[in-house]
């Protein structure tokens, strides 16, 4: 054993490559671990200054379950302290991680972090997070929680997109999940190849997200299946910003009760654009999205630019994994303030419809979800031939559903030049765009 040459405190050092138990440890001196930390991101420097250090141990075998050795260095610094996922080492996640109820910790991931693809295994032994069938490999929160450090979590998305292509009944973990973390960051991280949602932001308050780099594409024809950036749930005051998304699915994602969000910076690619909802599924529940802002993005390649969805007052079936309609609720002072398309499917879309693609039948079933106070600014780009000549689709289920829909500064074109936009059930006043009733219908995607 070293010495114990810090007396601030007692820390923890379990060798790697050996079979000691997880609770045995050597101890180091603390301005020698010091020398090992990530430099905090300035928005983790807002809380104090942690006093301790614990280096998590792995078996680096690629294929030894190391939960057990995270869990335990996050025990061991827990309250004050700062734990170090090692540069050089692979860490596997093969056993769900419950790493909720922390306080004042960061988690300093420089290595690799790997979930290994035991789909039958996490089928059973995942977190259930009830919302939309999510589960995940952990869940983490807490108060003052910074995770940062330059290192990468790769949740070996391919078979599961492969399994989910063959049985849509198949659950696919998210690759970080976050609950209940109240003042926290995440940033400075690499995520990639999720099975499901790469983010789950549920319960939170005061959480900066930046400088991550998403990327999930699939090397075959089963594709990387509802891979969202973000999802954020029953959260407030959430900041999203400066990354890079790559991926299948929304690029950023509001679910029911985001409220106070800022979302900026942002290049998005291959995404579906960034989506408030879908709301309204559940008939017994109301679902509040408000105060959100998005500026400054750049959507490359997605189906859609800034979007909307929202469920009617009926029942219907968007796919068998998919259905529902009839839930209340209210979307309010959303700002889309500018954003850069190039190669989208619509640049702009508002659905009440959601669900049911006949729109006459839809009309017939007002949304009980109204959407009021939406401003589109600033946007510009080029659409795609998919709804050639319509760049956007803007289509509420009655006139008294939709209020206060504002478009300004919007030139968004075809390749032919074309700048149509469907206007269907919203005053056009204040829409200064190149309104039609022709409609080309609802992106499936
Ligand atoms: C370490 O930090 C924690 C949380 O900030 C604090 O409660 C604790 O007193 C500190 N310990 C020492 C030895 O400074
Ligand atoms: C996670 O652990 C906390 C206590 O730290 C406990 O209250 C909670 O029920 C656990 N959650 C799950 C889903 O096991
Ligand atoms: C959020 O908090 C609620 C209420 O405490 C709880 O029922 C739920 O399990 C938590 N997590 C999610 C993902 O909703
Ligand atoms: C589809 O997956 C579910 C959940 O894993 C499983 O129970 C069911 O047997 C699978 N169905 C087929 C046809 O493989
Ligand atoms: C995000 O980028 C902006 C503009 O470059 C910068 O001012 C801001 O500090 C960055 N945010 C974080 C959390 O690094
Ligand atoms: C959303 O907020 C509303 C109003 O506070 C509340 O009635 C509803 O239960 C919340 N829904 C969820 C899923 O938390
Ligand atoms: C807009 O976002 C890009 C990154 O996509 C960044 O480089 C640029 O500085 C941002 N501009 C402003 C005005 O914040
Ligand atoms: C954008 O997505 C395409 C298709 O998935 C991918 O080939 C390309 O590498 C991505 N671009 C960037 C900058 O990541
Ligand atoms: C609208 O939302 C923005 C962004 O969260 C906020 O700054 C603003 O105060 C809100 N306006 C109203 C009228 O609620
Ligand atoms: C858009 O997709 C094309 C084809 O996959 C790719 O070459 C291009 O790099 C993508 N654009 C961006 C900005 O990633
Ligand atoms: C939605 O709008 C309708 C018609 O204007 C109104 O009666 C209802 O109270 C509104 N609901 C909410 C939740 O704002
Ligand atoms: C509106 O679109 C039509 C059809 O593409 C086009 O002929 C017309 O010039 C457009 N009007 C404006 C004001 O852009």
């Amino acid at each position: 054993m070293l010495s114990l040459v810090s007396s601030v405190a007692v820390i923890l050092l379990a060798l790697p490559l050996t079979s000691a138990a997880p609770d045995q440890s050597i101890l180091v001196s603390e301005t020698f671990l010091s020398t090992l930390r990530s430099p905090r991101p300035f928005h983790a420097q807002l809380s104090p200054h942690r006093n301790r250090t614990c280096i998590a141990a792995s078996h680096d075998d690629a294929q030894t379950d190391d939960a057990e050795y995270i869990l335990q260095a996050i025990r061991d610094c827990d309250n004050g302290g700062h734990v170090i996922f090692a540069e050089k080492l692979e860490y596997i996640i093969a056993s769900p991680l419950n790493l909720t109820g922390l306080s004042a910790i960061d988690l300093d991931i420089q290595g690799r972090v790997s979930f290994p693809a035991d789909l039958a295994y996490w089928q059973k032994n995942s977190f259930d997070l009830v919302f939309q069938n999510a589960i995940s490999f952990f869940i983490l929160g807490g108060k003052d929680v910074n995770v940062y450090g330059g290192g990468e979590l790769d949740g070996n998305g391919q078979s599961w997109w492969e399994a989910y292509a063959k049985n849509k009944t198949v659950k696919r973990p998210i690759l970080f999940a976050i609950d209940g973390i109240a003042s926290g960051s995440v940033s400075n991280i690499r995520l990639y190849n999720s099975p499901m949602w790469h983010n789950f932001i549920a319960n939170s308050t005061d959480v900066v997200y930046s400088n991550l780099d998403i990327f999930s594409t699939s090397n075959n024809e089963y594709f990387e299946k509802n891979t969202d950036g973000w999802d954020i749930y029953r959260s407030n005051n959430i900041v999203i910003e400066n990354s890079t998304i790559t991926n299948g699915d929304d690029c950023v994602s509001f679910k029911p009760n985001s409220t106070s969000i800022l979302v900026q910076n942002l290049r998005c690619n291959g995404t579906h654009g960034i989506s408030v909802g879908s709301l309204g599924q559940y008939p017994e529940r109301v679902d509040y999205v408000e105060d959100i802002l998005v500026r400054n993005i750049s959507m490359f390649n997605s189906s859609e630019g800034a979007r909307i969805k929202v469920w009617p007052d009926a029942y219907s079936e968007k796919s068998a994994s998919l259905t529902g309609g009839g839930g209340r609720g209210l979307v309010r002072n959303v700002t889309y303030d500018g954003m850069f398309l190039d190669n989208v499917d619509y640049g702009l879309t508002i659905t009440q419809c959601y669900g049911q693609d006949d729109e006459e039948e839809c009309f017939k079933h007002p949304s009980k979800l109204n959407i009021t106070d939406i401003t589109f600014r600033n946007i510009r780009g080029r659409s795609n031939r998919v709804f050639s000549p319509i760049v956007g689709h803007l289509v509420c289920s009655s006139p008294d559903t939709c209020s206060g829909i504002l478009a300004e500064d919007v030139d968004i074109r075809t390749i032919n030049g074309s700048n149509l936009v469907t206007c269907r059930n919203l005053n056009r006043d204040n829409l200064d765009l190149n309104c039609t009733d022709w409609s080309k219908g609802y992106n499936p995607a």
